[in-house]
């Protein structure tokens, strides 16, 4: 079982080479759920192997679906006519984050669903107020109890939303539930993150009217009856891109990332260009190349377009080992410092004054045995072992796994001495 993994990376190694980016984890995430919406079969293409799409497969497939999926290829054909049943289990929600968009999507399609409240990763407080806000605005009756969220609809209509706060999940959660409402929904405060853009893609090209995704203003004109017409391609990973851009400049390598979407990066390409680090962008390729010692940078978390929280992560871990004192400032989860204090142990310099992180840069990293305390901090900690001296352990693997497809396959491609061992 991957819990008992172990990742070993002897750092000092240089990147190198060209590594093609996978398919975005939050997008995928967001179109599988999607598939339940549609009346004839799905097929969706260049979807990352990563443990979220294995537990959304396990979703469709206890809802009743007919779910076909190689993971070799990332092709998933969904048959989502044999739907019998509208209750997704605890065991299931725990493990991912997105399960709450099963809410949505399941209410658009048949009035009802039974959803217990979501996991994910530990970064914070995590609520789903306003994606219950949003479905109420639609006229659904949602009720919390024990932890359970009841919707149910006797036919949704569109209406107006206002997000309280901007929220990926809650404008992707109220863009489902509108996809088959009677009218249109308008969703003001919304997320402008790739992925709503890719969803909207998606729900388009099943025959729903969805304008302005991208914006903070969008526009769903439900259509009751959709249908997929032709296979659908899920974007690349910009998380995953981030974070090979990040190792490449932390190995002062030279690597090009291909099959990524150069703009979605801006907010990282600025911060390294910063640091001193080399970024040439082409049309659907980024090289990152460095030399010499990186300079400390300062920066805030921001919805997109501002410098991602999945970022935020591997990108401190960079500036452990800038020159000079770099500050980070967390403003969207409260806990997502925690792989810093592991890296105290392999000999960063940090201190932490609630949603800031103070980084003084040292000259080398020394490796320890390192615990992944979720997804990005587990990239985080990857980061520092290839740049440590010596031999770095991270345990608790599986975190890495929910969203990096064959992350130290990829790596040692570029040279680095990554692999896995059993405890
Ligand atoms: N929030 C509320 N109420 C809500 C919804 C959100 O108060 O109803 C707050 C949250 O507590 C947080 C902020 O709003 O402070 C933003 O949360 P958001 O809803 O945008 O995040 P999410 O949908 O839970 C997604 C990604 C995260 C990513 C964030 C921010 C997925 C499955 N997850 O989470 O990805 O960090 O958006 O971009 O799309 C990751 O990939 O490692 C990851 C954690």
């Amino acid at each position: 079982m991957a819990q008992e993994e172990r990742m070993l990376i002897t750092g000092g190694q240089r990147l190198e080479g060209t590594v093609r980016v996978s398919g975005g984890k939050n997008t995928s995430v967001a179109i599988i759920p999607a598939t339940i919406l549609s009346q004839t079969p799905c097929v969706i293409e260049n979807l990352p192997d990563i443990e979220d799409v294995h537990v959304s497969v396990e979703t469709l497939r206890h809802l009743g679906a007919r779910v076909n999926w190689d993971p070799a290829l990332g092709t998933m054909e969904v048959d989502a006519s044999s739907i019998c049943r509208t209750d997704v289990p605890l065991e299931l929600c725990r493990r991912m984050r997105a399960s709450s968009y099963y809410i949505g999507a399941l209410l658009a399609r048949f009035g009802q669903a039974q959803v217990p409240l979501p996991g994910g990763c530990d970064i914070g407080r995590r609520p789903i107020d306003q994606h219950i806000k949003g479905m109420r605005a639609l006229g659904a009756r949602v009720e919390t109890a024990h932890g359970l969220v009841t919707a149910t609809a006797d036919g949704l209509t569109g209406g107006d939303v206002f997000m309280d706060m901007v929220t990926v999940g809650g404008t992707i959660n109220v863009m489902l539930a509108a996809a088959c409402a009677q009218g249109t929904t308008t969703i003001y405060n919304a997320a402008k993150e790739p992925h709503i853009v890719d969803l909207a893609n998606f729900l388009n090209s099943m025959g729903c009217r969805v304008k302005g995704a991208g914006t903070d203003v969008i526009r769903v004109r439900g259509v009751q009856k959709l249908a997929s017409r032709r296979p659908y391609a899920v974007i690349p990973d910009q998380i995953e891109t981030g974070t090979l851009m990040i190792a490449a400049a932390a190995t002062h390598g030279d690597v090009t990332i291909c099959g990524c979407i150069p703009t979605h990066m801006e907010a990282l390409t600025a911060k390294l260009l910063e640091m001193g680090a080399k970024v040439d962008e082409r049309d659907d390729a980024i090289r990152v190349r460095s030399i010499g010692a990186h300079r400390a940078v300062t920066f805030k978390t921001q919805v997109y377009p501002g410098f991602p929280t999945d970022l935020q992560q591997p990108m401190s871990a960079l500036l452990c080992t800038a020159t000079g004192t770099s500050t980070v400032v967390e403003n969207i989860f409260e806990s997502r410092f925690r792989h810093l204090a592991e890296m105290e142990r392999m000999g960063a310099r940090v201190r932490i004054f609630e949603q800031t992180a103070v980084i003084e840069g040292v000259p080398q990293l020394h490796a320890a045995a390192v615990e992944a305390t979720d997804l990005r901090a587990g990239a985080a900690l990857v980061i520092a072992g290839l740049m440590a001296q010596g031999t770095t352990e991270i345990s608790n693997t599986c975190f890495i796994d929910r969203g990096y497809e064959h992350l130290e396959k990829k790596l040692s491609s570029l040279g680095a001495v990554i692999w896995r061992a059993q405890e």
